[in-house]
């Protein structure tokens, strides 16, 4: 729908009512009818009347000269063209459009179509502030690793708590634990579950640290795959019982007890 056709009416409902489907809540909770209306006539005169400045990006008030000189960008930006789109299809002049795009406008942008959507959910990390972290064990040099430590986080106090322990004599129950435990707690409590990590220095509440005898006093195999399985209510300790086994839940437990847990000799 063209925006000029968009009613008074239509609008206070989306509004009010919120737009299902979409990330527009509903207001009605919130502001009263008269609140409402204000805000509606706020973005009708302003927005859709006025076609004021602060409704349009590209102009010299924002620091836009001459926007137009970049029009073989535009179709990229508008979607017009799909960013994806095969390179042997477009012309030239589109060509470059795209290389301007992808250089200079993509941070704003983003993607604004492309044909392949890929993978709408692919569970990584991504707020993880390490390049080409992965979740997936490693191992380099020998040793069991979070993942493959880039240069940058190498040289914080983090990375020594991304190693894990080395441990003779694994049972296989305590290796498929260890190889479960490095690949989806230590994130969290890092590899060497003190939650010395980066990600578990920030959390609120910190991971405890998993080699603290005070902090794991009285743990038993049967409280840690309880609490494995069902996760901590008010901290980030996620259930495990939708994503692993109840033989995988027995391993990674039993590989904490014994990789971590201090035992009294
Ligand atoms: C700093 C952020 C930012 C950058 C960088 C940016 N844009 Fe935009 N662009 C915007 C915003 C914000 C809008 C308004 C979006 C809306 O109203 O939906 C917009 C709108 C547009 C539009 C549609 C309406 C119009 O004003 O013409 C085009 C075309 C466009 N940008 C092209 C580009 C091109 C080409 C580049 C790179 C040379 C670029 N933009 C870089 C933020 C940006
Ligand atoms: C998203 C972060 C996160 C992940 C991933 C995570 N944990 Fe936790 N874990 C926590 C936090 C936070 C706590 C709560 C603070 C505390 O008491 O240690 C916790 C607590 C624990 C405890 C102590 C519970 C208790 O009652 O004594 C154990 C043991 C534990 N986690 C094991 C694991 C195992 C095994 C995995 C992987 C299967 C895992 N965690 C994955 C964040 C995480």
């Amino acid at each position: 729908m063209r925006l000029e056709e968009l009613s008074r009416e239509a609008m206070i409902r989306s509004v009010a009512d919120g737009r299902e489907g979409s990330a527009m809540m509903a207001f009605d909770s919130v502001l009263n009818r008269a609140e409402i209306e204000a805000v509606v006539d706020y973005v009708r005169t302003v927005f859709i009347a006025g076609n004021g400045i602060n409704t349009r990006y590209h102009i010299p008030e924002n620091g836009w000269e001459n926007h137009q000189r970049y029009a073989s960008a535009f179709p990229f930006a508008t979607g017009e063209i799909a960013l994806d789109a095969p390179l042997d299809q477009l012309t030239p002049e589109q060509r470059t459009g795209r290389q301007l795009f992808v250089t200079s406008c993509v941070t704003c942008h983003d993607r604004s179509k492309v044909n392949d959507e890929g993978e709408l959910w692919n569970p990584r990390a991504v707020s993880f502030p390490r390049g080409g972290y992965s979740n997936k064990a490693a191992v380099l040099d020998g040793v069991a690793v979070a993942s493959k430590i880039d240069a940058l986080s190498s040289a914080t106090p983090f990375s020594r708590h991304e190693i894990a322990p080395q441990i003779e004599g694994l049972t296989s129950q305590e290796q498929l634990g260890e190889e479960i435990f490095q690949a989806n707690c230590a994130f969290c409590h890092g590899a060497t579950g003190t939650g010395r990590n980066w990600v578990g220095s920030f959390l609120q509440p910190h991971p405890r640290d998993l080699t603290d005898a005070e902090a794991m006093r009285g743990m038993t195999h049967q409280h840690l795959t309880k609490v494995i399985a069902e996760g901590l209510a008010e901290t980030t300790m996620p259930a495990w019982r939708g994503v692993l086994n109840v033989d995988e839940i027995d391993a990674v437990a039993a590989y904490v007890m014994r990789a971590f847990v201090p035992h009294d000799e």
